[in-house]
């Protein structure tokens, strides 16, 4: 860990630490400012489309790293309307330009591959079907983050113990799919509440076959899912998401730092290039400074690349840098409202306001607003 006067020299020298060069495993990246994966329901009928090019290509620069929004595994991953797919011929193909776009600026392009498990609805599923998850307990109805609409939920069925290599397979052939497709790498999304972290909460996850109970048990769907895809893709392009401390979904834990801890720990087995935390502050109700550099023993512990996110702005992104707490930093808001984020914290720029009603959009509505509108910075 870097001592305050690593950061005073930064400071002094007029070096900022999210600009500076970083290696993650063999990639070269230019800087340390990420581009978190952002949900945007503009990709009709589960198919990326034409308009994703110019929105990634916006925050693409020469060696950054970007992650793309949730992109589902198999026709069941569904919570949401719009959200893209990896499982087909059409979604790979429709995947193709835009990451060639990214490629074509000199950026890095993980696809972050997710099932949304019981956050769903039957409406959402093949059939008509209910939800799968680790579960059948269902989640309570919640108010969207527009404060206005409400989310249901349909009661979810539990995974027979004989169906979860099937769930792995499809994480797996998704994971194939990305790079068919051109991506550098694939994120496994297992943060927020989605299927895999239904695995990993003891608060949702009351299984009594070996996925369940013991810490051990909980991670094991988890583990099956990283090796699956290190033997399929290799290990130098997978990373994971993970959110020990959220409760989004009602999928909290009872000892969140024991899970961080056993999962940063375990992961070293696998040889993955990345673990991507994201902070407790995101957690309702709590605030940044009640839980000051709570992933630092996962940071530890982890031997790849480190990247955190969660709430943060540009100068608690620096110090996070700086002291050695990540080497990485991945913005979501910020990033989604500011196409040229890195460089306007080169020269400490004003950063344009996120417009939360535009955040997700529907088919009926203009693809362009609030997603590849956001100014640049006049050079
Ligand atoms: C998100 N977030 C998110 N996380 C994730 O793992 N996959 C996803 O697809 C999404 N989608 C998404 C959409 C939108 C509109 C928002 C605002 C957020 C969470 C996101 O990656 C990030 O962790 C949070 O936004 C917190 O970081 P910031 O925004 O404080 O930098």
């Amino acid at each position: 860990m870097a001592t305050p006067s690593v950061r005073q020299n930064a400071a002094e020298n007029g070096i900022i630490p999210l600009l500076t060069p970083y290696q993650m495993g063999k990639f070269q990246l230019s800087h340390r400012v990420v581009l978190a994966p952002l949900t945007r329901q503009r990709s009709y009928g589960n198919v990326p489309q034409p308009h994703a090019i110019l929105y990634y290509s916006q925050r693409t620069t020469k060696g950054g790293l970007l992650v793309s929004e949730a992109t589902g595994v198999s026709d069941t991953f569904r919570g949401y309307p719009d959200t893209p797919g990896i499982w087909t011929k059409e979604q790979v193909e429709a995947w193709k330009p835009i990451v060639d776009a990214v490629h074509a600026k000199g950026g890095i392009f993980f696809c972050q591959i997710w099932h949304t498990g019981r956050v769903s609805n039957t409406c959402f599923q093949p059939n008509g079907q209910a939800p799968i998850s680790s579960t059948d307990k269902g989640v309570t109805p919640q108010i969207r983050s527009n404060g206005i609409d409400v989310a249901q939920f349909s009661t979810p069925r539990r995974l027979r113990t004989d169906e979860i290599p099937l769930i792995v397979n499809d994480f797996r052939l998704a994971a194939r799919n990305a790079i068919e497709a051109g991506f550098d790498g694939v994120e496994i999304h297992g943060a927020h509440g989605y299927l895999i972290d239904q695995f990993l909460k003891d608060e949702v996850n009351d299984r009594t076959d070996q996925y369940g109970g013991s810490l051990e048990n909980r991670c094991r769907f988890t583990f099956e899912i990283v090796e699956a895809i290190v033997n399929e893709i290799g290990a130098d392009k997978v990373g994971i998401r993970l959110s020990p401390f959220a409760n989004y979904a009602e999928a909290g834990d009872s000892n969140p730092e024991a899970l961080g801890l056993y999962l940063a720990e375990s992961l070293n087995k696998y040889g993955i290039t990345y673990c991507h935390m994201v902070e407790p502050r995101m957690k309702k109700m709590v605030e940044k400074s009640e839980c000051p550099h709570s992933l630092v023993p996962m940071r530890k512990a982890f031997n790849g690349t480190f990247i955190v996110a969660g709430g943060y702005e540009r100068e608690d992104g620096n110090e996070a840098v700086a002291e050695d707490r990540s080497d990485l930093v991945a913005y979501g808001r910020w990033f989604l409202a500011n196409p040229d984020l890195p460089r306007r914290f080169e020269v400490n720029a004003p950063l344009n306001k996120y417009i939360r009603d535009t955040f997700y959009i529907t088919s009926d509505l203009d693809p362009v607003i609030g997603y590849s509108d956001y100014p640049f910075l006049e050079t």
